[in-house]
């Protein structure tokens, strides 16, 4: 077996979704593994585990190439913004507008987040397809951009505008009808997606809109799904999508910001070959000047809004390793202290990751294991197959890539607590979400009166 040198899949600075590992991944002089210029191990005892890690440097550079990639290869205006479902905090929603970002919520949950962390209305997306009355109420009061997805949110919207007041700020999504190579769970631009109008009906919603004095339709936004590698589908996104707001400046809706989702795809596993940040807004930002010089119409502010090629290589995970059982010749569990219920991907999409041992991270691997979570579900695999270094119980073990749609995805399955999420940087660790205790399981049970007296 090869070292295991996974750390070192780490090169390219200017594009973290391209590394496995955090940008500020290093060996100190024990050849331990550092992340943030903090020592896992420490961490993982300071703390305790699982732990969620996050870099701040590789947060803070996957923005700046989001920024700097759209001021260099778009002439127009332009505006990143974190899909704040990939991994939603207070701390997290402050990085990254003070980074220059907007920020996109789907949720009541996600959008008073972003407004205690003091981010503005007018920078604030509100998403979903089946808003509530009190999340679109919330959002118009707020000033945030509602993105409509359907005839329900005109209907409710409707409603709640009164006669004379501000009007809402509206974008309007779509289904584009476009087919991406990525799992079907988290692939939406198809037509068969929850998501969005249809694109038949496009034209008259827009004519609908154009004659409610209570909306202004400032948008038109498509995403097409999530991990994705390829450059195609968004290009031709781009130059649907450039179709549509020509319609609707058409039917004379002042349409100035066209929102092209997110998905860029991130590296999990060595094999991974995700396209750079600059790349892919090259590409975006290339069909989107060639479609509006085409059709001749001034060019819109440019949006996208990534969550998991902000966030997801930023973030490790620290578990303590338990339980070892070996099947003689079929296979070797090491259990560890977390599971399905902090990283419910593997179960969900079967995805891969990667890992290694906090303090062993270049030892030759002389183990063949299969990292299981403690949760009572057979399923609850983590990684399949990993080499590792003779491994005992109390070693603490890093799993890559999880920044995006762990903590976020996390549950209470089996009543194990949530993991606590640490912010690194330059030595220092600052604890940006506590861990859940028995009191908070316990916190919302309620216990009938005739039970507590019959007992
Ligand atoms: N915009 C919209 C409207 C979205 O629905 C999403 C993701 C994004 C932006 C951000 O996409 P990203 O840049 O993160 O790919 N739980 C799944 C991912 C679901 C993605 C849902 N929508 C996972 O763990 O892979």
């Amino acid at each position: 077996m090869t070292e295991n040198r996974l750390y070192e899949v780490s090169q390219d600075k200017s594009s973290p979704n391209r590394n496995l590992s955090p940008l500020t991944t290093e060996l100190d002089k024990d050849k331990k593994l550092m992340v943030g210029g903090c020592l896992l191990s420490e961490l993982a005892k300071k703390y305790g585990t699982p732990l969620y890690v996050i870099d701040e440097e590789t947060v803070r550079s996957a923005c700046k190439a989001y920024k700097n990639s759209m001021n260099d290869h778009y002439p127009g205006e332009s505006l990143p913004i974190y899909a704040s479902k990939a991994n939603s905090s207070l701390t997290l929603s402050k990085i990254v507008a003070s980074e220059g970002l907007g920020i996109d919520v789907v949720s009541a949950g996600e959008l008073i987040t972003a407004l205690n962390a003091g981010i503005k209305g007018r920078d604030i997306f509100l998403h979903g397809n089946n808003k509530s009355k009190e999340e679109l109420e919330l959002g118009y009061k707020s000033g945030v951009n509602i993105v409509i997805d359907n005839q329900h949110d005109i209907e409710v919207l409707e409603k709640i505008v009164s006669p004379g007041g501000k009007v809402a700020k509206l974008m309007l999504r779509f289904t584009p009808g476009i087919e991406c190579h990525t799992h079907e769970y988290i692939r939406t631009g198809h037509l068969d997606s929850k998501f969005g109008f249809d694109p038949d009906q496009l034209k008259s919603v827009l004519i609908y809109l154009s004659k409610c004095p209570w909306a202004e339709l400032n948008g038109i936004h498509a995403h097409i799904g999530s991990q994705i590698f390829e450059l195609k589908p968004h290009k031709d996104l781009a130059k649907i999508m450039t179709e549509a707001l020509v319609m609707a400046r058409e039917i004379g809706h002042p349409v100035n910001d066209l929102n092209i989702g997110g998905g860029l795809g991130i590296r999990y596993v060595n094999s991974d070959d995700p396209p750079s940040i600059n790349n892919w807004i090259k590409e975006v930002a290339t069909s989107i000047l060639k479609a509006c010089e085409e059709k001749s119409t001034h060019l819109p502010r440019l949006i996208c809004e990534p969550g998991r090629s902000i966030i997801a290589t930023a973030g490790v995970t620290i578990y303590k390793v338990g339980s070892r059982k070996e099947i003689p010749g079929l296979r070797t569990y090491l259990s560890i202290d977390g599971g399905m219920s902090d990283n419910p991907r593997p179960i969900t999409y079967q995805s891969l990751y990667s890992a290694c041992l906090a303090d062993r991270p270049i030892s030759s691997p002389q183990d063949k294991v299969t990292i299981a979570g403690k949760h009572c579900e057979s399923g609850d695999v983590l990684l399949k197959d990993l080499h590792l270094p003779l491994t005992k119980s109390g070693d603490f073990l890093v799993i890559f890539a999880t920044g995006a749609y762990n903590a976020s995805m996390s549950s209470n399955y089996n009543r194990i607590p949530r993991p606590a999420a640490v912010l690194v940087q330059n030595g220092t660790s600052d604890l940006i979400q506590r861990r859940e205790s028995s009191e908070d399981l316990l916190r919302l049970d309620v216990i009938p009166r005739r039970f507590i007296e019959v007992n």
